[in-house]
């Protein structure tokens, strides 16, 4: 049973299932940023490749690419991670999630100018992780089927969701249950059920990058937070547990990846997206300052 599936939102812990057959064709049509100014500045790390601070740099990663054999994810994990994959029920979601992590270590490792093991990860209280040592650099990572997506960034924190689109999400029931009444209102009005469920999901990504954003995850409650209503500059998350203030969110869909929605949160500001698919040989062999056009 996934997410979508369950009715309190607390639960919906599991993951869209099947691998896309579109995410490879997808994010190979994307093509080459051109050169961008990087900032240069974080404590700790003085020597660093980190985004310019009015960007997001988001990697789509095609988690189902077969790697060559002597690909060493292995290598490049901690303990924990490697334990983690191997608590996996099937191969396939554990090799989705080492790649990914692997993905997410060589990019903070290039971003900062070291080595992926060196990275010490921890989390927030709900889980949310983050680099241990440096404040100025903030990820979020996101997956579904096929897909993995991290958002990079010093715009400050950011949250990232992609959902692979399908009809059997229940997407009136759950909105009319879980949204504000103006977005379950707008997915009843829509004309089609697969309209409904792509209106549906692609609120439903505005509102997941917010939650996580904020650090929260699904727990902050999907009715606190409106993204109806464009332009999504200054969407409000509202404190449903009243542990913490409300907050102002800027909120941005991902460029379209077929068979795909998605959107990124950070703080508003005028921040841009920059978003390239990002092979592992593209992390591993030197080429991701040709794809982010480092000076
Ligand atoms: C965390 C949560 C948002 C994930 O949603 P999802 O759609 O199933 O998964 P996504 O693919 O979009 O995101 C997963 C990634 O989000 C990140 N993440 C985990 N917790 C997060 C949080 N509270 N806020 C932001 N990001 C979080 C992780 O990097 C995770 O990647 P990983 O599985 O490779 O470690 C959702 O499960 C949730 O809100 N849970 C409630 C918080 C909670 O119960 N945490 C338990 C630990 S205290």
């Amino acid at each position: 049973m996934d997410k979508f599936a369950r009715q309190n939102p607390m639960d919906w812990m599991g993951k869209v299932g099947q691998a896309q057959p579109a995410v490879m064709n997808a994010i190979a049509a994307h093509g080459i940023s051109l050169p961008i100014k990087r900032n240069s500045m974080n404590e700790g790390f003085p020597q660093c490749k980190l985004p310019a601070t009015a960007t997001i740099e988001v990697w789509m990663i095609d988690l189902d690419r077969p790697l060559n054999p002597e690909a060493n994810l292995d290598g490049i994990l901690s303990i924990e991670e490697r334990n983690r994959a191997e608590r996996y029920l099937y191969p396939k979601d554990a090799s989705r999630f080492m790649l990914c992590r692997a993905m997410l270590r060589l990019g903070l490792a290039w971003y900062l100018e070291t080595t992926p093991q060196k990275i010490a990860l921890a989390t927030n209280r709900h889980g949310k992780p983050c680099i241990a040592e440096c404040s100025a650099l903030n990820f979020n990572v996101s997956h579904s089927g096929g897909l993995g997506v991290i958002a990079f960034t010093t715009a400050g924190e950011v949250g990232i969701d992609v959902e692979a689109i399908r009809c059997d999400v229940g997407a009136v029931e759950i909105a009319s249950a879980h949204f504000t009444r103006t977005e379950a209102a707008m997915i009843a009005a829509a004309a089609t059920p697969q309209e409904q469920a792509s209106a549906f999901l692609h609120l439903w990504t505005r509102k997941e990058a917010v939650l996580k954003a904020a650090g929260c995850g699904l727990l902050g409650g999907l009715d606190g937070v409106d993204v109806s209503q464009e332009p999504l500059d200054q969407v409000r998350l509202y404190s449903a547990t009243g542990d913490r203030a409300e907050s102002f969110w800027r909120v941005q869909d991902l460029e379209q990846i077929e068979g795909f929605a998605g959107a990124v949160a950070a703080p508003t500001g005028n921040w841009s997206v920059l978003q390239r698919p990002v092979r592992y040989e593209d992390a591993i062999h030197g080429s991701l300052g040709r794809i982010f056009g480092v000076e």
